[in-house]
């Protein structure tokens, strides 16, 4: 919703520029003659996220549902063995990813993609790889249900919620008058998720006028990243959470056309999303290798070269995925540029597990 609105806003803002400008193109290359790179610059300010993501009208996060979700998250007495939780897989410590090209489940079961990092979820309008899941209550309890993530049996696990004095208390104080089950936990989870947000990077302070927040290398990653002659990589990682929520296959050898995994296309079988998986965010990029949903890359040089190539894998390959012409010092400005979209980050404190 959010989201829409500024999109919104920047359409607007880019319909106001055209009409002031004489001989206006297309919108995209219009917006490329007016962006001016200062630190500060109002043509920029589409880049920065809102403070508070949205959330659902009937989950709204107060402190007393974020800190029970946050217990739920860190608690692995959800799962089956107790051994395993959320924050397994999505580890602060290794930018809520866990450092692996693909995850490991219950019993160390080998999962087919790469665990996506938790920060910012809450600004996307689609969640997973394939976006089979709507929004972060809808994703909660899949993790749960797998048997190769979690493998949680839910008769236990409610048998344990329910008779912990701890969670019971928290439970009803969080959802009053709901009970304890799959609803309010994933509204729990959720509105903790909502919290681990990453919108204080070195760019969002340039964005926002603080000239020495990047360095001159910095800046001209930047233009190279938003112009569609070098980079174009804004077309997907596009403002202001560096996606567009959307789907496209980038030439993965992994997925070879589709005929690998489907992504996308098995939930919406059309030739377009054939081997296509949603653009992932940016924002925390350095703390989350290896990258891409198969963990191919290991380092955003590598990122880099494979969008020069134009991708491994023609067949089905997004048509805004072609060879770029960069030079070695364009490459390396893109991946100092991905460097400053991290924020430092205050140390994440473990939340005390009630322990009856
Ligand atoms: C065993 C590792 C593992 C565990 C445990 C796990 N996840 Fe994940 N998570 C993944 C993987 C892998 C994906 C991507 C799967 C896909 O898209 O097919 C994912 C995707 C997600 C996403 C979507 C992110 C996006 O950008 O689309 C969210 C949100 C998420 N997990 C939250 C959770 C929560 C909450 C829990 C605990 C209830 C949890 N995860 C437990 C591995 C794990
Ligand atoms: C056609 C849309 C598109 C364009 C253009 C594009 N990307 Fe991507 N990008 C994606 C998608 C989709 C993924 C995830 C692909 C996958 O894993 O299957 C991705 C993944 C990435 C990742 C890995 C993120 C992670 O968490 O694993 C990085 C880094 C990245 N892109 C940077 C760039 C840069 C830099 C450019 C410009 C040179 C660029 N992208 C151009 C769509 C695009």
């Amino acid at each position: 919703m959010k989201l829409k609105g500024d999109k919104l806003a920047r359409n607007l803002l880019l319909a106001s520029v055209v009409a002031l400008g004489a001989c206006a193109t297309t919108a995209q290359s219009e917006q490329e003659q007016r962006l001016v790179f200062e630190a500060g610059h109002p043509s920029l300010q589409y880049w920065l996220l809102p403070d508070k993501p949205p959330y659902p009208k009937d989950n709204e996060p107060t402190a007393e549902r974020i800190a029970l979700g946050k217990q739920l998250f860190f608690d692995p007495r959800l799962s089956r063995d107790g051994n395993i939780s959320c924050a397994s897989c999505h580890n602060p410590m290794l930018g809520w990813s866990d450092g692996l090209p693909t995850g490991r489940g219950f019993r160390g079961a080998l999962l087919g993609r790469a665990s996506p990092t938790v920060i910012n979820t809450a600004y996307n309008s689609i969640q997973m790889w394939d976006g089979r899941k709507k929004d972060l209550e809808d994703q909660a309890i899949g993790p749960m249900e797998a048997s190769v993530e979690m493998n949680t049996d839910f008769d236990q696990m409610f048998r344990f919620l329910r008779n912990n004095e701890g969670y019971r208390t928290a439970f009803a104080k969080a959802y009053p008058g709901e009970e304890i089950n799959k609803e309010t936990i994933a509204k729990a989870i959720a509105s903790y998720e909502r919290t681990v947000i990453s919108n204080d990077s070195p760019f969002d302070r340039w964005i926002k006028g603080d000239k020495s927040a990047m360095t001159e290398q910095q800046v001209r990653g930047f233009k190279v990243f938003v112009d569609p002659d070098k980079g174009n990589c804004e077309i997907c990682h596009s403002a202001p959470n560096f996606t567009d929520n959307g789907f496209h296959n980038i030439g993965l050898a992994s997925v070879d056309g589709g005929k690998g995994d489907p992504g996308r296309f098995a939930h919406k079988p059309i030739k377009i999303l054939k081997g296509a998986f949603k653009t992932p965010t940016l924002r925390d990029i350095t703390l989350t290798a290896p990258y891409f949903h198969d963990g191919s890359a290991k380092t955003l040089m590598e990122v880099v070269e494979h969008y020069v190539k134009g991708g491994e894998v023609k067949e089905n390959l997004s048509p805004n995925i072609k060879p770029l012409h960069l030079t070695q010092q364009e490459k390396e400005d893109l991946v100092a540029f991905m460097e400053a979209l991290t924020t430092d980050h205050e140390p994440v404190t473990l939340p005390k597990l009630p322990l009856k």
